[in-house]
């Protein structure tokens, strides 16, 4: 019994010990990653709308003046959108909104007794650290990320 709980600590142990070094996930060289990241954003990140994104009004003020053009631009909570960069992320350019509006545009012009708040969706990524004992791989893991994909318009929380 006593040996049974020692070599069941033992194997614990290693495992914790091999689990931190890196041990047991899968290294992949250049190639492979590049196969596996294609196929993930393939599925994952099909360019559904294109990159035209980022033109368009900077301010509530544009935004309320011009009402037209792409959707982000005719909401009654207009975005722009922004570029978040990372290199060790697939994938490495992720478009999220930002609200253009403290209030939201009504008859024109902006409607403080309304808020613009961001819509937030949590996103699958891939990422990737240098493999632990062969520099010239990598460790992919699966992860998750909050963008904002949008603004919508609410009444504010305080009032009845
Ligand atoms: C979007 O994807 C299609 C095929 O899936 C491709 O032909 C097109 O060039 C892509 N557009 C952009 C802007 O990446
Ligand atoms: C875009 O986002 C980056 C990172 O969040 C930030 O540093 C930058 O100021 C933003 N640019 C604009 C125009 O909002
Ligand atoms: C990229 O993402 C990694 C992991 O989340 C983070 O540690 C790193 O600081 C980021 N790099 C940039 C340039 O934001
Ligand atoms: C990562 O996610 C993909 C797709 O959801 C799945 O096929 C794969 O098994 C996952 N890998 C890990 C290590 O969780």
């Amino acid at each position: 019994m006593t040996r049974w709980v020692s070599l069941h600590m033992i194997s614990l142990g290693s495992l914790l010990f091999f689990a931190a070094a890196g041990w047991g996930s899968t290294c992949l060289s250049e190639d492979k990653l590049n196969k596996r990241v294609e196929r993930f954003e393939r599925t994952y990140w099909s360019n559904l709308s294109s990159y035209q994104k980022l033109e368009g009004a900077q301010t509530c003020v544009e935004a309320a003046a011009e009402m037209r053009g792409a959707m982000n631009r005719r909401s009654l909570s207009p975005w722009k959108y922004n570029i978040s960069r990372n290199d060790s992320r697939f994938p490495h350019e992720i478009a999220f909104a930002k609200c253009l509006c403290n209030g939201c545009i009504i008859n024109g012009r902006e409607d403080t007794s309304y808020n613009s708040v961001p819509v937030v969706v949590k996103l699958v990524v891939l990422r990737k650290t240098p493999c632990p004992w062969d520099k010239t791989k990598f460790v992919v893991k699966n992860d998750s990320e909050a963008i904002a994909v949008g603004c919508t318009c609410v009444v504010p929380k305080s009032s009845n």
